[in-house]
């Protein structure tokens, strides 16, 4: 089987190139990728004889067209994916989530080869504390920010192309991911480093916005399991029950690494912040049968601390610039 994973330089694209390709021996993998800040092709480089890396845009119809022709499955991962660079600048949020996504599924129209859409629970906006209320397949479309409109979009665009077009696709929208190879300006990553380099973690707003973490792993895992038994045109929503604040992260990633509880600062808050998000995964666990593996948050946490502690030659060259960039607007107020 051969299988183009677009965005698979980068953290969830990655992990899912390197799990397939330990876990699948069937499997051909292309990657395609335009190398943009958000990837790092050190992730592949001991893989680097095993696939094909593509540098290249998602949005080139061309190049999509002749990649597509030439495989059976599209995993779409290729996204701008960070919340804060998309209130900054939304322009390449449009071009790649939307236009990408548009040039990719003319091209699986074209050559009839199945399709499985990445996407997020942000589409869904955000929930309040107190509410005893998840996220499920039936939730409304609220989203709330240049990037989770843009992938929601995305993800309607593939509804309209599988019912007028009869595009053999499925969709996934997958909570919070942490683990190895996430990029620094992400909030886990950043506050681990934070913490290894001298820097107090940084907290937006009252630190009580809570997300519902899953470990990269289960998530691809996941996305296996309904490329192999899901139903096409359906969308399935993926979580592991991992509800926590983000004060409560920042708490344990101290704690784990022997600093006191308090030892971080309270700055501007993001405009727009979604308060929660929670997913109730009940479609795929019960009709496909998945489960995570990490069902302790704590110890996905430690062992995602252990690989930043033990890798820092991986985030260390981009340390610098990613701070300068959020010092440009964060102001520390408690
Ligand atoms: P990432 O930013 O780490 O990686 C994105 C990758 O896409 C990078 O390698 C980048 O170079 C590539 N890319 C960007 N624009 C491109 C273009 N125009 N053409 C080709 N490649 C391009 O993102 P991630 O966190 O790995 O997220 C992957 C996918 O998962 C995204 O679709 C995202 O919306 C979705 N998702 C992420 C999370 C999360 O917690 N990170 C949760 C749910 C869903
Ligand atoms: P993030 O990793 O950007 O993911 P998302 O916006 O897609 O949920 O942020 C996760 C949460 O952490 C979110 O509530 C914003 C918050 N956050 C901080 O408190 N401090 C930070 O330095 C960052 C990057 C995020």
């Amino acid at each position: 089987m051969r299988v183009l994973v677009t965005g698979g330089a980068g953290f969830i694209g990655a992990n899912f190139v390197l799990r397939t390709l330990d876990q699948r021996p069937d499997v051909e993998v292309t990657v395609l990728d335009k190398l943009t800040y958000a990837a790092n092709p050190v992730t592949l480089a001991p893989v680097a004889e095993r696939i094909d890396l593509v540098k290249g845009d998602i949005a080139d119809t061309d190049l999509v067209d002749e990649l597509v022709a030439a495989t059976d499955l599209v995993v779409h991962f290729a996204a701008e994916s960070h919340n804060d660079n998309s209130l900054a600048d939304p322009s390449s949020f449009v071009q790649t989530n939307l236009v990408g996504t548009f040039a990719l599924l003319e091209a699986v129209r074209r050559h009839g080869v199945r399709y499985h859409h990445i996407s997020t629970d942000e589409v869904y906006g955000d929930l309040d504390l107190d509410d005893p209320a998840r996220f499920t397949e039936a939730s409304a479309y609220n989203p709330s920010s240049p990037y989770s409109s843009t992938k929601a979009g995305s993800d309607l665009l593939v509804r309209a192309w599988v019912r007028s077009f009869g595009v053999a696709a499925t969709i996934s929208n997958c909570s919070n991911n942490y683990g190895p190879y996430q990029h620094i300006e992400k909030f886990i990553p950043r506050q681990i480093t934070n913490v290894l380099s001298g820097v107090r973690p940084k907290l937006y707003g009252d630190g009580l916005n809570v997300r519902d973490w899953i470990h990269v792993d289960d998530h691809n895992d996941a996305v296996w399991t309904i490329i192999d038994k899901g139903r096409i045109g359906e969308t399935y929503l993926i979580g592991a029950d991992g509800e926590e604040t983000n004060r409560s992260v920042v708490e344990t990633i101290l704690e784990v690494l022997g600093q006191p509880a308090d030892a971080f600062d309270f700055v501007t808050d993001r405009p727009g912040h979604d308060r929660r998000y929670a997913i109730d995964s009940t479609r795929l666990r019960s009709e496909l049968g998945w489960r995570p593996q990490y069902v302790d948050f704590r110890s996905g946490l430690s062992a995602t601390i252990d690989w930043y502690r033990d890798n820092t030659d991986w985030w260390q060259p981009h340390k610098q610039a990613v701070e300068q960039g959020y010092a440009t607007t964060e102001k520390v107020i408690g």
